[in-house]
């Protein structure tokens, strides 16, 4: 086909490829998938191509920025919703647009937080492994009801909401929390020292922004109940790890669902089986028999592995043929 787009496609997972190759032919963009992410000492492999497309861990800082403007690159596609990573500024001062997938299956995010949260709180975990074993005691293994418990919900967009709806199927009351509340959406909102001083359960489902780094911390988790569960689906940096790891071993908090990690970056989408793990706090929360960690894969589904490559082909073409696109971030 002429005028053939290429896009670098950095971080590429075998479940990328299918769709993303599927829908690229269709549009005439093909991509090259490298397995390496895009950080600074990778930037060179984006010459000769017209864009770039990252993911969630992928390092799109000022260096890299540079890199992709000397390289005549004018678009970074992100095949995610969460921006954290890429220093805006700096793209929209070297003429580098930027755009993403805002939504692409909330209820994937969503049912994996109450996978983890029901996994956690019916030791289904712990139950998998004992009967594997032919162990079939019970000892250590009793949880607690949802249905009547109170639910902290932080940040009711896409996610939070669909997250709130299954929540009100177990009859669970909830409470919100949200910089920008919704007023057309019945939710109860509060003050985020209510919502943590009354919630059996916090789950998180905020961007990650200046004002929300760390918003789970030792002050913080001091506010809530003893026996808290918190979910965090969001970006790991929302959470002090340190200070979680504290809360669980002084048994204030009841238990942990963490689909991401601050310091997630180096370990999370490896194998690293038979490596020793430097980061002691990542070890010590694995470790803990009330933590559940996931690799950053709540939004891995075949629907939102699908509409990912869809939006973000569309995003390309249209953006190539139009030099505009309905998803693209600007600075402000
Ligand atoms: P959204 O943009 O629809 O909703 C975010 C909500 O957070 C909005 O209502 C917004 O007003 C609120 N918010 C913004 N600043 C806040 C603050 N300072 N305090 C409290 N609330 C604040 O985003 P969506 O689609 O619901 O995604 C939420 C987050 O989930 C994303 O930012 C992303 O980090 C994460 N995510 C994680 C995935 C995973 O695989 N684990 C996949 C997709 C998203």
């Amino acid at each position: 086909m002429e005028n053939e787009m290429k896009i670098a496609f950095f971080d590429a997972k075998s479940y990328d490829k299918p769709s993303f190759e599927k829908y690229g032919k269709q549009n005439g963009i093909t991509f090259k998938f490298f397995e390496t992410k895009l950080n600074e000492d990778t930037a060179e492999l984006t010459c000769g191509f017209d864009g770039v497309c990252v993911f969630v861990n992928d390092t799109v800082n000022a260096a890299v920025i540079d890199h992709l403007a000397e390289h005549g690159i004018r678009l970074l596609a992100l095949r995610c919703a969460g921006f954290n990573n890429v220093d805006l500024r700096h793209a929209a001062q070297r003429g580098v647009r930027v755009v993403r997938v805002p939504a692409y299956s909330p209820y994937a995010v969503a049912e994996h937080a109450i996978a983890m949260l029901l996994t956690s709180i019916r030791r289904i975990h712990k139950a998998y492994i004992r009967t594997r074993d032919f162990n079939f005691s019970l000892n250590n293994m009793t949880g607690f009801d949802l249905h009547g418990k109170t639910v902290g919900v932080i940040g009711t967009g896409k996610i939070g909401r669909v997250f709130i709806d299954i929540c009100r199927g177990f009859g669970m009351k909830v409470l919100a929390y949200d910089k920008y509340p919704a007023e057309d959406a019945g939710i109860t909102y509060v003050t985020p020292e209510r919502l943590f001083a009354e919630s059996d359960i916090i789950s998180l489902h905020c961007p990650l922004t200046e004002e929300t780094y760390h918003m789970i911390n030792s002050e913080t988790i001091a506010m809530m109940k003893k026996g808290v569960a918190i979910i965090n689906t969001s970006r790991g940096a929302l959470i002090d790890a340190e200070a979680l790891l504290e809360g669980i071993k002084s048994r204030k908090v009841g238990a942990a669902c963490l689909d991401v990690y601050e310091e997630e970056s180096e370990f999370f989408f490896e194998d690293y089986s038979g490596h020793i793990v430097e980061d002691d706090t990542l070890a010590r929360l694995i470790s803990m028999p009330n933590v559940i960690v996931t690799s950053h894969q709540a939004f891995l589904t075949e629907e939102a592995l699908d509409n990912i490559a869809e939006t973000t082909v569309r995003n390309i073409s249209t953006f190539m043929e139009t030099n505009a696109c309905e998803n693209e971030l600007s600075y402000h």
